[in-house]
């Protein structure tokens, strides 16, 4: 069906982002201060702080007479109404969407992006008066981060029959909480079916988060898939014991260990090479004092590569490396898996799509992999999906300081208007 020229509204757009990056912004919970646009925001997932996001977004699908739908994981998804003259009742929807969730010192746009310019194209829609064959849909995924409950994309992976409901309700996270008892006190433990029904198609905009865009001046990325993700937990059991009296030949120090292992898995992405990559972002030392030997360390290694066999020998690579030191250290090294997920490549004719709408609107555009994690990778498995990047100023996300200009913002809005148009204008 033919469609007229059709363009969102930043202004409502950017209000709306403006007013979501308000509930537990870093300035209110952090103390930070400043009069700075781009200070970000800590709503971990299921925290009172999301809670106040999901409120917010679940009033703002009322207020565009969506079915609002909440399932058992916290997942919520909102469609466009059946009326008359339009498509059969239970036509599966194409769907758009990401997360609200953040890290603890998140940005505004990673994730609350794809979410809210899925409100805002579907507004433009439902203003204009557009005739589809099939409804559009816009969700909320629960816990994309990761970053207080393990795995990450946790919502989107039940949502795909990837992880059973029972098994993701009693995970506990990093301040001792448990997924189902967060989602029953904040609300949001709702009756939906898991595994939810299968979109017609998936869509996802959401910011790089890296350099790449950027740095070859270009405006938006059709991203081709996502690289595999293997995130280990590793406790080091040592012994403490006095920092001034023990020689060093007799010590099992956990916190040297800790230290040995952050070194090597730098070393190795090194030696791998791009798009090897590798991270120890948390390290909790015990008794973490001054003059004691430390006898635990727990800490994170996140290594993701786009290739799932380098991806396994890295891993094998470290667990070599693990044994090793665990017996020249005289310590034991626990590892416990909190997600191991493979590369995804997405669907051909849907990066097409992201692509050609990119060039009839006059934008610049590049296929792309993405190193980030994101719910797209896990619907990928239900239906035919892509993504579509807008640039990150300097590459920086996971920060406050994470940045999209608002001409970016608007260029990868408009790119998932006429994808969302195209893909529920076709039948079947
Ligand atoms: C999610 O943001 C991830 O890629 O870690
Ligand atoms: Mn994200
Ligand atoms: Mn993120």
């Amino acid at each position: 069906m033919e469609q007229p020229q059709l363009s969102i509204d930043i202004d409502r757009l950017m209000a709306r982002i403006e007013a979501l990056a308000a509930l537990g912004s870093l300035d209110a919970t952090e103390g930070t201060s400043g009069p700075d646009q781009k200070l970000g925001c800590c709503r971990l997932a299921l925290t009172d702080e999301d809670k106040a996001g999901r409120d917010l977004v679940v009033t703002w699908m009322k207020d565009l007479g969506l079915n609002v739908a909440t399932d058992g994981i916290g997942n919520v998804v909102a469609t466009m109404p059946h009326s008359a003259g339009t498509w059969e009742p239970g036509t599966a929807p194409v769907m758009t969407g990401s997360h609200i969730d953040t890290v603890r010192t998140g940005g505004r746009y990673d994730g609350n992006l794809g979410v809210l310019a899925g409100l805002e194209v579907i507004e433009t829609v439902q203003s204009a008066g557009i005739q589809l064959d099939r409804p559009l849909a816009v969700a909320f995924f629960t816990n994309e981060e990761g970053a207080r409950f393990a795995p990450d994309m946790m919502g989107s992976l039940v949502y795909a029959g990837g992880m059973p409901l029972e098994t993701a309700l009693t995970v506990q996270g990093i301040d001792g909480a448990i997924v189902g008892e967060e989602l029953e006190r904040i609300g949001y433990a709702g009756a939906g079916p898991l595994p939810g029904q299968a979109p017609h198609a998936f869509i996802e905009l959401h910011i790089e988060q890296g350099p790449v865009l950027e740095s070859e001046g270009l405006q938006i990325g059709a991203v081709t898939g996502v690289q595999g993700i293997s995130w280990n937990e590793l406790t080091i059991t040592g012994q403490s014991n006095h920092a001034g009296t023990t020689p060093m030949s007799m010590r099992h120090d956990a916190g040297y260990a800790a230290a040995r292992v952050a070194t090597f898995v730098r070393k190795l992405a090194l030696e791998f090479g791009d798009p090897q990559v590798g991270t120890v972002g948390a390290i909790d030392l015990h008794p973490n004092l001054i003059n004691v030997v430390a006898a635990t360390a727990t800490m994170t290694v996140d290594i993701r590569n786009t290739d799932e066999a380098t991806l396994k020998l890295a891993e094998a690579h470290l667990g070599i490396f693990l044994e090793q030191l665990a017996h020249s250290e005289g310590v034991t090294i626990e590892v416990r898996s909190l997600a191991r997920f493979e590369p995804v490549a997405f669907d051909p004719d849907v990066i097409d799509l992201v692509a050609s709408a990119a060039h009839s609107q006059g934008l610049s555009v590049r296929r792309m992999p993405s190193g980030a994690g994101h719910d797209a990778q896990m619907m990928a498995r239900l239906c035919p999906t892509a993504m579509i990047f807008t640039p990150s100023v300097g590459g920086i996300s996971h920060n406050p300081a994470e940045h999209t200009d608002v001409d970016d913002l608007s260029a990868g809005a408009n790119v998932l208007l006429s994808v969302l148009v195209q893909l529920a204008s076709s039948t079947p």
